[in-house]
């Protein structure tokens, strides 16, 4: 696997590899990287001739200066996990070379960002689609591929490659999750033994609230999540939304069709979100 640093020695090799006729996977990531990943990188490699990773904190999107800092950094690990899975290119660029200069360039989602992440981490979705539009530009992939963990950061890239005519398939994968049902995150890696069991419990809140549609209401479900987890030590929920999976927004009758049960919480100094797909056929 070669190594890449700079945005203008990316886009030149991804230029030769296009005129040669080799299709691009791409899977961009933040590093710190697990098995979550792992299964895009896959993929990735599965289902097109070239794949190329990137590792780049973001610091756009971060709105917590202490969570930009403290975000787990491993290259070296990375790149061994990389060169495991047969990943053909690294690129980690330094953040000078993906903001040389400050922009002002702006990007809104409407409703989209009204709700959940959107309004709980005020210009996240900014920074992420300023990024991955910078990232697309460079790599210019066929395939990106992205966790459905990040649910509303897959549509809102969703609707970057339509509003923009990125000329790329966005493919997304189900969460992986730990044995205890904990969604796999890099941010785990700053959970202690006993925070990594009480995280597990946000898990447990979604099989649960899963159980509950199409026996009660929206608001009686959210009352159960909220008291299940009001229970568990060093765990304050943030949010939990019952929502269309393609538009984030609430839905009044979760029975009638796919619903997205979404949640996040801090537990001890740690930010994290979850959720799960429910169908109607899934249902009791
Ligand atoms: O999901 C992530 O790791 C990040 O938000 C992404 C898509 C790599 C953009 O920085």
């Amino acid at each position: 696997m070669q190594v890449i640093k700079q945005g203008s020695a990316i886009r030149s090799i991804v230029q030769a590899l296009r005129c040669s006729g080799k299709s691009i996977g791409f899977v961009p990531t933040m590093g710190a990287l697990h098995e979550g990943h792992l299964q895009l990188i896959r993929a990735a490699a599965l289902q097109n001739d070239i794949t190329i990773c990137s590792v780049f904190v973001n610091p756009a999107q971060f709105n917590n200066p202490d969570d930009y800092k403290l975000y787990p950094r491993s290259l070296e690990q990375d790149i061994a996990a990389l060169e495991a899975v047969g990943c053909h290119y690294l690129f980690a660029p330094t953040a000078t070379d993906m903001y040389p200069e400050q922009t002002l360039l702006h990007f809104s989602f409407g409703v989209l960002e009204e709700v959940m992440e959107g309004a709980h981490r005020p210009g996240h979705f900014n920074g992420v689609a300023m990024v991955v539009s910078k990232l697309f530009h460079l790599v210019q992939p066929h395939k990106a591929y992205f966790g459905q963990k990040d649910l509303q950061q897959v549509a809102v890239v969703r609707q970057l490659v339509k509003a923009l005519s990125f000329d790329l398939e966005v493919v997304c994968y189900p969460t992986i999750r730990e044995e205890s049902g904990l969604a796999m995150s890099s941010r785990n890696k700053r959970l202690d033994v006993q925070q990594r069991e009480h995280a597990a419990q946000l898990h447990q809140a979604l099989l649960l609230a899963q159980k509950q549609i199409g026996v009660k209401s929206v608001a009686a479900i959210k009352t159960d999540v909220q008291t299940y987890l009001a229970g568990v030590p060093e765990l304050q929920l943030e949010y939990f939304e019952i929502a269309d999976p393609a538009t984030l927004q609430p839905v009044p009758d979760p029975a009638a069709a796919e619903v997205a049960l979404c949640i996040a919480a801090h537990v001890g100094p740690v930010r994290l979100i979850d959720n799960m797909i429910v169908k109607p056929q899934q249902l009791a």
